[in-house]
């Protein structure tokens, strides 16, 4: 007999989240590829050329936040990423030994409630830890040559460099774990397409 189909279907990321995500995901790598090339650990575009692109980019990505800032603060969406250790340890525990069981996950999204715990947590962190670190390293980096003007004679150029350099790890890092967790939806793809349709699929 044929089992009764138990997918389920809840709309979560509306038309500007959406927009919002994979414009930020584009620029974000982009960064990362420009970035490693100032560095020196690539050779994709020729240095000059990184280093505009680069610098072209953090102004897209800064306008891209403006809208996202506004978006967030005038829907409420804001309150997605307050943080909450509800179900936190049951989160833990699912992804370092149930996800492998092929245990049901601890925490169903809604559109009201549509990160998890742990999700929360991270873009928290995101948003004001490595944010932060980048984009204040990334403008003095951009504005070196005011430095003297500022007042800022005794920063160190190494320091600056150091930090953005950090801060850029640490974006990797969060690229990879979240590249990673969106591949442990009900299918490989399942969260990817959430992404692009709005729609989470529940199993
Ligand atoms: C995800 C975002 C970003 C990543 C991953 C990233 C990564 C990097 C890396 C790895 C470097 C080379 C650092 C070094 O070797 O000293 C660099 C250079 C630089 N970044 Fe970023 N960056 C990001 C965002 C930004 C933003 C938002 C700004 C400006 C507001 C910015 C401005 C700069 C500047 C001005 C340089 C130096 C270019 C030069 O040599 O003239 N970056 N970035």
């Amino acid at each position: 007999m044929a089992l009764p189909d138990m997918t389920e279907r809840v709309y979560v990321f509306k038309g500007f989240e959406r927009f919002w995500h994979w414009t930020q995901a584009a620029l974000v790598i982009f960064m990362m590829l420009s970035g490693f090339e100032i560095h020196g650990s690539v050779r994709l575009l020729g240095f000059e050329r990184a280093v505009q692109l680069h610098t072209l980019a953090a102004w897209s990505l800064v306008g891209l936040w403006v809208f996202a800032v506004f978006w967030h603060a005038t829907t409420g969406e804001w309150r997605h990423y307050i943080p909450t250790f509800d179900k936190f340890r049951q989160m833990l525990r699912y992804y370092a030994w149930g996800i492998f069981q092929h245990e049901p996950h601890p925490f169903r999204p809604t559109a009201a409630n549509k990160h998890n715990p742990l999700q929360r947590l991270t873009y928290l962190l995101v948003l004001v830890l490595v944010s932060p670190l980048i984009w204040i390293s990334g403008w003095l980096y951009l504005f070196y040559g005011d430095w003297a003007a500022w007042g800022l004679n005794s920063l160190g150029l190494e320091w600056v460099a150091a930090a953005h350099t950090a801060g850029a790890y640490l974006m990797l890092a969060f690229v990879i774990t979240h590249l990673y967790m969106a591949t442990t939806g009900p299918t490989l793809l399942s969260q990817t397409r959430a992404m692009v349709t709005g729609w989470e699929e529940l199993h």
